[in-house]
Formats: C-alpha cells, sequence, structure tokens
C-alpha cells in the first residue's frame, strides 16, 4: 500500500505542524468536531488513517469502514475508545516522552505557585500594593519538611519525582504496580498515601479505573496542611468534592492544570483564593507541541506505508502490521 495516497481525517482542532504535514503527505479531509455525520459516505469509506485531536467514539470509528490507525495529539489517551479500535484492528497511536520534561517541569511550576503564592505576589506587586502596604503576606505553606506523594509513577510521574529529590523532598508514590527500579515509599492503596504525604500530586492516565479516585476520603486523609496538585485529567479528581475541601479548609490549597469538563472551569473554584489554576498548559511549549505533531505525523506516516506503529498504546501493541 502506498503511503502518500491514503486518506487521513483531521478530526477536531488539531495542530498547524499536524495539518501542515499531513497535507504534505496525504490526501487531508477535516472534520471540526467529532461529528462525522457532516462528511459523507463516499469519503468516510476512503479514510483510512486518523490524526485526532478530539473525542473518539466507538461509534465514530465504526462510521469508519476502512480506519486502520488513530494518532493521539497527546501522551493521555482517555478520549479515544481505543479498547474498540482494538477489537476492530485498528491501530491506536500516542505521544509518550517527546512531553515527559516539559510537563514535570510545569508540574513544578504549578506546585511552587500553589503553595508560595507567586502569581497572587506579582499581582500585589503589580497593584502598587508593595509600595504602599509593604512586603506581601508571608505564605503559610512551604516545601521545607514536607512529604510528597505521586499518584502514578510511570514517564511523567517518574520526571516530577526526580525534580523533587532535588528539592530534598522525601517522595512516596502509589499505583497498581511496585517500581523495581526505585527506593521511593510505594503505598498499594491511594487512601494511606494520602494519610502518610502532605502534597498529593496526581498524574495518573484519565478512564474508568482512575474517575473520581481523589475523593472526599482522600482528601480528608491528606488534611489541613494537605496540598493536591492535578495535572492528570480532570476526571480522576471529584471536582465538587474539592471545591467543598477547598471552601471549608479541609486542605489547605490545590494546584489544578486540568478540569471536568475543559474549557469550562466552575465559578466556585475560580472563586477560592486556595486554587492556583492553569488552563491545561503543561505540554504547551512551542519545541514539545511541535514534537507531539510529528510524533502523530510520523506514525500516521509508518503504519500507512505498512511498516509497525513507532509509539502504540497498550491495547494495540500486539499488532502485527499484517493484521491491521
Ligand atoms: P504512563 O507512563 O503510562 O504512567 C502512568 C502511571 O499511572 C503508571 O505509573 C501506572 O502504574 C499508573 N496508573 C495507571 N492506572 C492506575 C490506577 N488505576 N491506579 C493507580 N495507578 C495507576 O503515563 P505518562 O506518560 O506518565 O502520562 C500520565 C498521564 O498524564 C497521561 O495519561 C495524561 O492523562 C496526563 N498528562 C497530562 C498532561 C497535561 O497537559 N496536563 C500532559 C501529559 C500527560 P500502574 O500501571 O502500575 O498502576
Ligand atoms: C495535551 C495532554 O494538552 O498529552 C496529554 O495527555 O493532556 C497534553 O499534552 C493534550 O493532549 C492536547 O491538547
Amino acid at each position: 500500500m502506498s503511503a502518500e495516497r491514503a486518506v487521513v481525517l483531521l478530526a477536531g482542532k488539531v495542530h498547524p505542524r499536524v495539518r501542515e504535514r499531513v497535507e504534505a503527505n496525504f490526501e487531508a479531509v477535516s472534520v471540526d468536531t467529532a461529528d462525522i455525520t457532516t462528511l459523507s459516505e463516499e469519503t468516510r469509506k476512503r479514510i483510512r488513517g486518523l490524526a485526532a485531536a478530539t473525542r473518539i467514539s466507538a461509534e465514530f470509528i465504526d462510521s469508519l469502514p476502512n480506519l486502520e490507525v488513530i494518532a493521539n495529539f497527546g501522551v493521555g489517551y482517555d478520549a479515544v475508545d481505543a479498547a474498540h479500535a482494538a477489537t476492530r484492528n485498528v491501530m491506536v497511536t500516542n505521544t509518550p516522552d517527546v512531553l515527559s520534561d516539559e510537563v514535570a517541569d510545569t508540574t513544578i511550576g504549578l506546585l511552587l505557585n500553589t503553595v508560595r503564592e507567586l502569581p497572587k505576589a506579582e499581582a500585589y506587586l503589580r497593584a502598587g500594593r508593595w509600595a504602599a502596604e509593604g512586603g506581601y503576606p508571608l505564605t503559610s505553606l512551604s516545601l521545607r519538611g514536607r512529604t510528597v506523594g505521586i499518584y502514578g509513577l510511570g514517564r511523567i510521574g517518574l520526571a516530577i519525582a526526580r525534580r523533587l529529590e532535588a528539592f530534598g523532598l522525601p517522595i512516596h508514590y502509589h499505583t497498581r504496580t511496585q517500581r523495581s527500579d526505585v527506593a521511593y515509599t510505594w503505598h498499594p492503596r491511594l487512601i494511606d498515601m494520602a494519610s502518610a504525604v502532605d502534597i498529593l500530586v496526581v498524574i495518573v492516565p484519565g478512564g474508568a479505573a482512575t474517575e473520581n479516585t481523589v475523593n472526599a476520603d482522600i482528601l480528608n486523609a491528606l488534611g489541613p496542611q494537605g496540598v493536591l496538585i492535578n495535572v492528570g485529567r480532570g476526571s480522576t479528581v471529584d471536582e465538587p468534592a474539592l471545591i467543598a475541601a477547598l471552601a471549608d479548609r479541609t486542605i489547605a490549597a490545590a494546584g489544578l492544570d486540568v478540569f471536568a469538563d475543559e474549557p469550562n472551569v466552575p465559578q466556585a473554584l475560580m472563586d477560592l483564593p486556595n486554587a492556583c489554576l492553569l488552563p491545561h498548559v503543561a505540554s504547551a511549549s512551542v519545541d514539545t507541541r511541535n514534537a507531539m505533531a510529528d510524533l502523530v505525523v510520523d506514525n500516521l506516516i509508518e503504519w500507512l506505508a505498512g511498516r509497525p506503529a513507532i509509539t502504540p498504546v497498550p491495547e494495540c501493541a500486539g499488532f502485527d502490521r499484517a493484521s491491521g
């Protein structure tokens, strides 16, 4: 099969470099939303590849009878029904590793901003309050003497842990399987880790297995000096429970890059002075997003040329190219 003649669907608001390289290598077709019904049946039958920047449901996959590969823009692919794609022998790829350091850097920035109130201190200076009122109030929180628990110690969790080690902080983690290559304290149960640490960093994948697992019980266990940092997925945290816990000081503060219903952030969360909020920017530098875009397109090129995918998701890792 020749890659250059394949039809590739650009689904959602794709990164400009994905569009540019798909248009250079394939015949490109676009849909702005996940509403596949806007494409004719004839066009749908011609589509062999899909660059995904939106939710890709089982129905969406089934409406493309000759689809061979879905290349997701992002390491997290909870928006793609990969289990269903696998049953149809459709390869799914994601963008691991190329963003891990960027996301870990941002996590450290978000943690420092949350604990040491740096955005608020800068706003204080810019409002002329330093000269008018004196120094910004001392922060009640600090990283000094604290212990960190990382929920998810995969590629990004480990990059975060390595940075926090340099800060001199003891590190605990919760995963389903204990790692044999780290000396950090492992907790088989999230609740036990929440009780043992001061700062809980969430960097697990989204999806059913982690949905609302950071709930009122976990926040209670974290306690009144506790800080929650979420850079994984909004679905992992019970957002109403978090808002209540921040409002009544069940925990001290939260730093969030991800939300339950992006880009909609509840007003109640925005009103809280002890919430530090970012608009899902952990990987959002030009260099890192370009690297992600290249990996999306390189996966399409490889698979549609009859070669193995570069970064298949675990559900499709065993696919033989001949079965695709
Ligand atoms: P990864 O290498 O696959 O690591 C995932 C980690 O989570 C592993 O340690 C895994 O260990 C653990 N885990 C998975 N399911 C779990 C469960 N049910 N309970 C406990 N632990 C579980 O993934 P990654 O590359 O580090 O990326 C992690 C996630 O970060 C992505 O899926 C994405 O949602 C999010 N992310 C967000 C941004 C952003 O812009 N905010 C950017 C990049 C990534 P076990 O399998 O042993 O449980
Ligand atoms: C991106 C992410 O912001 O890789 C992920 O899982 O959440 C981020 O890098 C997202 O995938 C695309 O906007």
